[in-house]
């Protein structure tokens, strides 16, 4: 490859992923580099701390404490932001662009929240932009989705987007233990977050389908105004023995639905039947099922985070970062919006619901309950009443018949607001997949 173009790279950010990143492209550089079709450097690295230990093999002229080291130095082709956070990978990544290097980003928090100016930006210098990592880990569902299915219009992308949360609902399940202790052995592990909100609360699961449904529609759905989002925290036992009776799993259910011209999307804990694949996909692996109007259905499942599965998907956007900046291809980020679609109020979009709550053991809750719900126009489907530990208490389990998100939220607020009800009743969605 004498008298070729070296590709040089630099990093910001050395912690997990990065550090997996360096790992595999300094380890295996012969043939990376073979298969790259060209030569590579491992440039410059970016950390907070210098001094701290690093599991891979950089010395100490690699590393840097300043950013725009890496991000304005002209020789550096490719700035890998490795880093997490919103404002400062912003400011960053945009410096990155508009110089016209290849940014390669493993932040879905900093894409869903301004990924419409990183995109633009990207576009009016010259600058491009690659974030396969940032969504489901090691499965290349943004290369699916932008490649490999573009000839589709999805009236469904549904999946399991969050690794902690499916490890800690699997594990529940399979040992009948409660939520607090397995979040605690998660926190043990390294698996939850640093924000545990990001996990826990469904956030981080929002950013990642909130990228797949403006992939898939054009449309940017903000967590926090245009979608529905719920985490794990309420799930209890009683819900997963309630699962298992009727052959369905408790998931963390991220989906982006489609129905004539309204886009739901929605993150939240949800009974999928068992014979649905995605509630057969446990621990820590992602899954995310796909239904195009051109290919069916298909199912994608694979690690959705830790080292080695993310570094293998930032490693496979410097592959195409490299490819295209020997070609001289601009970035291929095309997104088609079609000018109709809107994103559905909770109004317009209806299904069947599960709730538990903790009742008064007395005569006419029953009664109450079922008036209560009329009074929104919800149908009962089935009711199971459970015994509870504390003395004039009792579980009440029960399912609905359709009816709309709206109707179920008011219905829930009155419950809350009642005499009978101890706390607020806990609710999961009833998932109808692929
Ligand atoms: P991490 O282990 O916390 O590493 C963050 C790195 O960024 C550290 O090296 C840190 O330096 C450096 N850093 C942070 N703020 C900095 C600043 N202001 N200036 C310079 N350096 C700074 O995070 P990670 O798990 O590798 O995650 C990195 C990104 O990948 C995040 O966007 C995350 O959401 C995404 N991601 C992670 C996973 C995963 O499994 N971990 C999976 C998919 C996507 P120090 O080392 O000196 O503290
Ligand atoms: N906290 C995320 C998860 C990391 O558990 O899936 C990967 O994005």
């Amino acid at each position: 490859m004498d008298g070729k173009k070296i590709f040089r790279i630099g990093f910001i950010g050395m912690g997990t992923v990065g550090q997996g990143v360096w790992k595999h492209l300094w380890r295996d550089r012969d043939i990376m580099q073979r298969r790259f079709g060209a030569e590579y450097e491992l440039a410059k690295a970016c950390v907070r701390d210098i001094n701290k230990k690093r599991d891979i093999e950089i010395t100490r002229q690699q590393m840097t404490g300043d950013p725009y080291s890496v991000v304005n130095d002209p020789s550096i082709d490719i700035v890998c932001e490795l880093m997490g956070g919103t404002d400062k990978a912003l400011e960053l990544t945009l410096a990155a662009l508009k110089q016209g290097k290849v940014v390669v980003s493993a932040n879905k928090a900093v894409i869903c929240k301004h990924g419409a100016q990183i995109f633009e930006t990207a576009q009016k210098y010259g600058g491009k932009y690659f974030f396969e990592a940032s969504v489901a880990g090691g499965i290349p569902i943004i290369k699916v989705l932008r490649e490999g299915l573009v000839a589709n219009r999805f009236s469904l992308i549904y999946g399991i987007l969050n690794g902690t949360c499916n490890y800690i609902l699997t594990r529940m399940e399979r040992e009948n233990a409660p939520y607090e202790a397995i979040v605690e052995d998660a926190r043990r592990l390294g698996y939850v977050e640093a924000d545990e909100s990001l996990d826990l609360d469904g956030w981080d699961a929002a950013h990642k389908i909130s990228i797949l449904a403006y992939l898939a529609h054009g449309v940017w759905a903000n967590p926090e105004k245009d979608m529905l989002v719920s985490g794990i925290r309420g799930v209890k036992l009683e819900d997963m023995h309630w699962a298992s009776e009727n052959d369905a799993r408790i998931k963390l259910v991220a989906a982006a639905r489609r129905t004539g011209n309204s886009l739901f999307v929605s993150v939240y804990p949800a009974l999928l039947p068992m014979a649905d694949v995605v509630a057969n996909v446990n621990d820590v692996y992602n899954a995310v099922a796909l239904s195009g109007d051109v290919v069916g259905r298909t199912v994608h499942i694979g690690r959705g985070a830790g080292q080695d599965a993310t570094a293998s998907a930032v490693i496979a956007d410097i592959a195409d970062a490299i490819k295209s900046l020997a070609v001289s291809a601009p970035c291929s980020l095309s997104v088609a919006k079609d000018s109709n679609l809107h994103l559905a109020s909770l109004e317009e979009v209806s299904g069947e619901f599960y709730l538990r709550m903790e009742v008064k053991d007395e005569a006419g809750v029953l009664a109450q309950v079922a008036s209560l719900l009329a009074g929104e126009n919800i149908s009962i489907e089935l009711l199971q009443q459970k015994k509870h530990g504390v003395e004039g208490r009792v579980w009440l389990l029960l399912t609905t018949h359709e009816c709309t998100e709206a109707s179920i939220n008011r219905a829930c607020k009155k419950l809350e607001d009642s005499e009978i009800i101890f706390g607020k009743p806990f609710v999961l969605r009833i998932f109808k997949g692929l």
